[in-house]
Order: structure tokens, then C-alpha cells, then sequence
């Protein structure tokens, strides 16, 4: 039997899941691990109703759990500063750090790597990507022999059930309450809806498949507010859906994509069919090819379940820390604006019919060519012209744009890439 004794930090939503999860899951962790998993001191600045642990030390104060006799500390306040003083001061101890919180590696990753191989110490963090649907161990553990070319995915719960309800017809606003309303989406859902929850997921993914650094360089973030249901539709006729994707790519042994935005991608593509408030990422190796990887990226059960695999895995005495030693900083961000696209453009105007001209020679002027170039007559005040361009780049993108932009008669514009 292997025994660890644990202190938990914090005492919201995710800590007090993991708290039921380990005394009611006690068995079947048993049962397959072979671990006994001892709550010793929970570091909570108050009571929360929900929860009242029994038998336990209560710490008011979350750095005093480090001063008992634990050999895994759990970080589970969220935030950056005082979570990465907390986990800075766990590694100094020697003990052993499990943390949900992407917040704190995507800002601080690096850091908090250096120190934990300086002094020898797990930090383990299978949480902070889609919760307990298994990534992290998997791109450190099970894949280790494959060279990782792509990963790719909806790193977002929020997005993707948004996307998903407006390709059915439903209007942002209202599906953003909806999802408000079930829990899936925060009281202020800027995070999610913005692209940032995504961006610090592919952030930490890249650094564990191509070395990038923790932070990244600045990369390029777009959430979904701009898209609308009518976009689905379009895309729908020439064979996409829309999803927001998260991608990190090496081109060469040296130069990374890392991007986080929405994306028409073909509806033959697994990850197209991937609906809800489910997290989905592809992987492309040289050894098993494609492989698809899909469940909730989010709750107290999935996150517990992460949380408790890392557990096992410092019980089974693996060291973790010594993985990306040879990898960090030897790679690249490619500038996003040197980054070639298939882009899908949406004009709205009163006459699509009086513009087309107009357009095209737009078009013509930077040696822009279009596999579609279609005006979609609704009615006489609110036509669409739809346009798919061959390959481009960013630059000449914002050149098209801006061009655009200038002709009379254009009520919107919008683009969005289409994933390669
Ligand atoms: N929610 C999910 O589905 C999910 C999934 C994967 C990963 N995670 C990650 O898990 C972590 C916890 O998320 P959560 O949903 O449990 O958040 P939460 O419900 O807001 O809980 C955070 C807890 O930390 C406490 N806390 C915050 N700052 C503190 C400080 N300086 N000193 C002492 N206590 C402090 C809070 O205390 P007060 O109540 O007094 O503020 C609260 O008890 C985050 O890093 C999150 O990104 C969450």
C-alpha cells in the first residue's frame, strides 16, 4: 500500500470537489493505485457552506498548510501572484506541488519548472489543460516517442457550446445567457469568450510539445464575439462549420505557429463534429499519425479526476520535472502576420449585386484569388457577398481589408481563417 499525505489550498468549487471525490472514490482509487490518499490540512481564509470537512486541520492562513508534515502540496486558489509565491515556496520545502491553475504556468511556467528541477520537486498539473481529460501525461508520458508536428483543438467548454447552439440557429447574446444560465459559462465570461482561457491552455501544450517558453511571446488571440449564425450557414454550403481553435504547430524543428481564433474547418474533420460544451484537441505524430482526444474540459468531478492521477503518479515515485529540460527555448514563435491563410470573407450591404464589381477588382489589385466569390441575395436591404480566398498572408489580408473598408455601400465586413 502507498500512502500520501496531502494539504489542499483553497476551499472553492474545485477543492471541495476533490475533497468529496478522494473520500467517496476512496475504493476504486484503492483498488486500482493501490494509494491511500490522507487530507492532512486545508488551507481555506474561510468556511464554505457547501462543504465542512471532518477531521481535518483548517488553516486560515494557505501558506501555513506548508508548515505540516504533507508530501503533496494541492494548489487550488486560481489567480497568479500569491498562487505563484505559494507554489515558489512548496518547491523550497520539498514538497511535491499538484496545481489546476493555468493561469499561474502560462504566466509563470518557466519559473516555477526551473526551480522545482533545481530542488528536485514534482510539479504536476494534468488539471489546468481540459481538466481531467488526459493531455498533459499523455504528451509527457505516453507519446514520448513520437515527434508532435500539430495540436490542435476546442481548449474552451464555453466557446464550443456557444459555436455549437449558433450553428443550430441561436443568437450570441442569448446562447451566452443560456450558457450562464447552465453553469458552463462565469458571471463575467470575458475569459472564455475572449479567447484567453484557450490561449494559456495551447500556451502550455506548446511548451510541452515544442519548448516555447512559459509566458510565450505575445501570439495572436481572438475569441467568437464577432461571428454570427448566418456565418455557420455560408460556411455550411461550401462544406465547413466554424469552431474556436487553439493550435500550436512546429514547421521546422525551430519555428512555431501558436494562435488562438475561430476557424471555418471542413465538416469531414473529427474535430468539426465535436459538439457542446466538450473540449476536443487532434494530435499529429510521426508514429501514430492523427490521434483524437475529446471529454469535459471543466467541473469538479473532471478536474478531481485530473488532480487524483497526478497523485498517483508522484505515489508510483515518478519524477516529472526533468522532461522539457533539453526543449526550452530553442524554439520560435513565427510572427502571426507571415502566416498564410485560406480566408473566408462575409460583406454585408444593401446590394450585393452593386458592389461585386467593385470587390473583385479589389481583389485583383493584390493577386488575391478566390475559390468562391458569391453574392447572396436575402432581400433588397440585406444582402451578403461571400468570398473564400486562396492562400495569403495577414499583411495582405489587412491590405484587402482596408481597401474594402473604403468602397461606399459596405455595412460589415468580416473574415475568419479557414484552419489548414
Ligand atoms: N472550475 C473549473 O471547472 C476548473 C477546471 C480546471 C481547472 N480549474 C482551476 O482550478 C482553480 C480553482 O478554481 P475554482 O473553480 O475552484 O475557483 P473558486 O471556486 O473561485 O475557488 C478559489 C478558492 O481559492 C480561495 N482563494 C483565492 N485566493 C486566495 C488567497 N489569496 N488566499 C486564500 N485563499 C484564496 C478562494 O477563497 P474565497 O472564497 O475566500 O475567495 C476560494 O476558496 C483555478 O486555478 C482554476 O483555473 C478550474
Amino acid at each position: 500500500m502507498k500512502n500520501l499525505r496531502i494539504g489542499i489550498c483553497g476551499w472553492g468549487n474545485i477543492a471541495t470537489g476533490l475533497y468529496k471525490t478522494i473520500l467517496e472514490n476512496k475504493d476504486e482509487i484503492y483498488s486500482k493505485s493501490n494509494l491511500e490518499i490522507e487530507i492532512v490540512a486545508i488551507g481555506a481564509r474561510r468556511d464554505n457552506p457547501k462543504c465542512v470537512p471532518e477531521n481535518v486541520v483548517i488553516e486560515r492562513n494557505i501558506f501555513d498548510v506548508l508548515n505540516h508534515k504533507i508530501d503533496v502540496m494541492i494548489e487550488l486558489i486560481g489567480g497568479v501572484d500569491t498562487s505563484r509565491e505559494l507554489i515558489l515556496n512548496s518547491i523550497d520545502k520539498g514538497i511535491d506541488v499538484v496545481t489546476a491553475n493555468k493561469a499561474v504556468l502560462f504566466n509563470h511556467g518557466d519559473e516555477i519548472f526551473q526551480k522545482a528541477r533545481d530542488k528536485n520537486v514534482n510539479i504536476l498539473f494534468e488539471s489546468s489543460v481540459c481538466a481531467g481529460t488526459p493531455i498533459i501525461k499523455l504528451l509527457q508520458e505516453e507519446l514520448a516517442a513520437n515527434t508532435i508536428s500539430k495540436i490542435s483543438g476546442m481548449l474552451n467548454g464555453t466557446s464550443n457550446f456557444i459555436m455549437t447552439k449558433m450553428e443550430e440557429g441561436a443568437n450570441f447574446d442569448d446562447t451566452l445567457i443560456l450558457a450562464q444560465e447552465n453553469g458552463y459559462a462565469e458571471p463575467d465570461p470575458s475569459f472564455d469568450i475572449e479567447g484567453m482561457d484557450a490561449a494559456h491552455k495551447i500556451g502550455i501544450l506548446s511548451s510541452l510539445a515544442f519548448g516555447t517558453s512559459l509566458p510565450p511571446n505575445e501570439f495572436y488571440i481572438e475569441g467568437i464575439k464577432s461571428i454570427e449564425s448566418d456565418d455557420f450557414m455560408y460556411a455550411a454550403e461550401y462544406g465547413y462549420t466554424i469552431k474556436h481553435l487553439a493550435v500550436a504547430a512546429i514547421i521546422d524543428n525551430y519555428n512555431v505557429e501558436l494562435r488562438a481564433h475561430p476557424a471555418l474547418i471542413s465538416s469531414s474533420e473529427y474535430l468539426s463534429n465535436l459538439k457542446g460544451v466538450r473540449n476536443g484537441i487532434e494530435i499529429e505524430t510521426d508514429l501514430i499519425g492523427k490521434m483524437h482526444i475529446a471529454g469535459s474540459g471543466a467541473g469538479q468531478g473532471s478536474t478531481a479526476s485530473g488532480i487524483i492521477s497526478d497523485l498517483v503518479f508522484i505515489a508510483n515515485k515518478n519524477k516529472n520535472v526533468l522532461k522539457q529540460k533539453n526543449k526550452i527555448n530553442k524554439t520560435k514563435l513565427i510572427p502571426f502576420k507571415d502566416i498564410e491563410f485560406r480566408n473566408y470573407f462575409h460583406i454585408k450591404t444593401n446590394s450585393a449585386n452593386d458592389i461585386e464589381k467593385s470587390v473583385f477588382k479589389i481583389f485583383e489589385s493584390f493577386n488575391v484569388q478566390t475559390d468562391v466569390f458569391e453574392p447572396k441575395n436575402k432581400n433588397n436591404e440585406d444582402d451578403s457577398l461571400i468570398i473564400i480566398s486562396k492562400l495569403i498572408t495577414e499583411n495582405t489580408k489587412l491590405d484587402v481589408i482596408n481597401k474594402l473598408n473604403k468602397l461606399e455601400n459596405i455595412n460589415s465586413l468580416k473574415t475568419i481563417r479557414i484552419e489548414k
